[in-house]
């Protein structure tokens, strides 16, 4: 059996609670529509008895499945026998500690870490759920897959399906809206790109009627999968705390499978008794693409054991039609209004007692320039979560002695238009890119100085600037 018997799917809503196999291709509940979870038979599953026992495979890392930063946590998400997945290495990332990002933050010294997901090969977090979705896609025997995506989805799939050449990789996005490192990912990947004209809530729309017109296999985070494999950068950050519990976990939030799938991840610890408490969870929303942070900071929707106020849902989303109100921030990965895991994450905000932020797209880009002056670098997406967590910080809500990790979910090198912009002294470049998102000041910019080509000349700058 490639998938294993104790796994099956399972309707989020408790009043529902259909079950399906593992082999059946669902991004739905047959009864009720709800979203699925992947769920095992634990009993059966035989997972880990303690959280250090999951080192035994650090021993045999030549094994690929155990160089793989998801798979290496197999036996926290075991769906699938060994031999049908598929790895490329995925998960190889790196929990720094951050002091000068900890300073900006107002965090005490050594309280904030860095979780780099930018490391994964397509560079971006999307490898960790790809691997686990294209794995399921790959033992039911399909031959296409698809995605919406804000670009980096698309990537890792495109990335999946070249390096494996198992299946034909379908990509939808909106138009102008995906930034060139993405783009040029999809295209040099070889994937079918279809640019529609639309933002990503119509391409996602499109996307699932032509998957269901088709029997084209869904990649977006609706697949159930696809959160499973996300599930291991929260087990990543406890191996590199040396199983230690953090007091915050701070993430931005666009669809909401990240956010989703930590809830999960913690969910079942605590269930299987691997952990003896939760750390709290920071979902941070860009301002121009808020839809979570109204409906939970300003309307008070709550996951509520499953029995969340729909009406309340729909009323929003009714609003944003009548006022024509579209995503738009210069985070183009979280530019998003209608998240499909929008329940998951209620859930997850109820299991590890979360918050909800918006920052604007200035503290977006000032946070991302502390990230790259002290590090490795991050795209505008992820500087949401360490602006939340400065922001959180002010209120008074994150302590400077709480241990907090702030995830960064994509490469520097993905959205260059945005740094270059924000680091630029050319005026007309600042305000057409990030002036028109009401971006007034680049605080943190390191200008390039423009000298004449001339050897004193360039001496001199130097040694007045060096
Ligand atoms: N950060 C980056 C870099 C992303 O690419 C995304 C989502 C998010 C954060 C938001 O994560 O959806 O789990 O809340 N990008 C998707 C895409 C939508 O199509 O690449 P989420």
């Amino acid at each position: 059996m490639p998938l294993n018997e104790f796994a099956f799917q399972r309707c989020l809503s408790a009043d529902c609670g259909a079950t399906y196999g593992a082999d059946e291709v669902l991004i739905a509940c047959k009864q009720c529509g709800e979203l699925l979870d992947v769920d095992y038979e634990w009993d059966r599953a035989q997972p880990p008895s303690r959280l250090q026992d999951l080192e035994k495979y650090w021993a045999e890392r030549h094994h690929p499945l155990n160089f793989s930063g998801v798979w290496r946590f197999r036996d926290l998400l075991p769906y699938v026998s060994d031999d049908e997945i598929v790895t490329v290495g995925e998960g190889q990332t790196l929990l720094q500690q951050a002091n000068a990002v900890a300073s900006y933050v107002g965090l005490d010294p050594g309280n904030l870490y860095l979780q780099y997901e930018g490391m994964n090969p397509s560079g971006s977090f999307k490898d960790n759920g790809m691997s686990a979705a294209f794995t399921h896609a790959h033992t039911i025997g399909a031959q296409r897959a698809a995605c919406a995506s804000t670009g980096n989805t698309s990537a890792s799939l495109a990335m999946y399906c070249s390096v494996t050449r198992a299946m034909r990789g379908i990509i939808f996005i909106g138009s102008g809206k995906i930034s060139y490192g993405k783009l040029s990912q999809a295209l040099d990947y070889g994937a079918l790109t279809v640019q529609i004209a639309g933002d990503f809530d119509d391409a996602m729309v499109r996307v699932r009627e032509v998957c269901k017109e088709l029997g084209i296999y869904l990649v977006n985070s609706v697949n159930p999968f696809r959160l499973e494999g996300q599930k291991t950068i929260m087990f990543r950050v406890l191996e590199a705390l040396r199983w230690e519990i953090p007091d915050w976990i701070v993430v931005p939030g666009g669809n909401l499978g990240n956010s989703s799938s930590f809830g999960k991840a913690f969910m079942e610890l605590k269930q299987l008794g691997l952990i003896d408490r939760v750390p709290r969870l920071a979902v941070i929303n860009a301002a121009g693409a808020d839809t979570l942070s109204q409906l939970v900071e300003r309307r008070d929707l709550r996951w509520n054991d499953s029995q969340t106020d729909e009406e309340k849902i729909a009323a929003y989303y009714q609003e944003l039609d009548d006022l024509h109100k579209k995503a738009d921030t210069i985070a183009s990965a979280i530019e998003i209004n209608r998240p499909v895991n929008l329940k998951k994450c209620l859930r997850a905000l109820a299991v590890c007692d979360g918050v909800v932020r918006q920052v604007s797209d200035q503290e977006i880009l000032d946070a991302k320039a502390q990230v790259g002056a002290g590090g490795i670098g991050c795209e505008p997406a992820s500087g949401a979560s360490v602006a939340g967590a400065k922001l959180l910080r002010q209120q008074g809500v994150i302590g400077a002695s709480d241990r907090v990790v702030c995830i960064l979910t994509g490469h520097v090198l993905k959205d260059p238009t945005a740094t270059v912009a924000y680091h630029s002294t050319d005026q007309k470049l600042f305000n057409d890119v990030l002036g028109s998102r009401g971006v007034k000041t680049a605080s943190f910019a390191n200008r390039a100085i423009a000298v004449d080509n001339d050897l004193g000349e360039i001496i001199q700058a130097i040694q007045l600037y060096g």
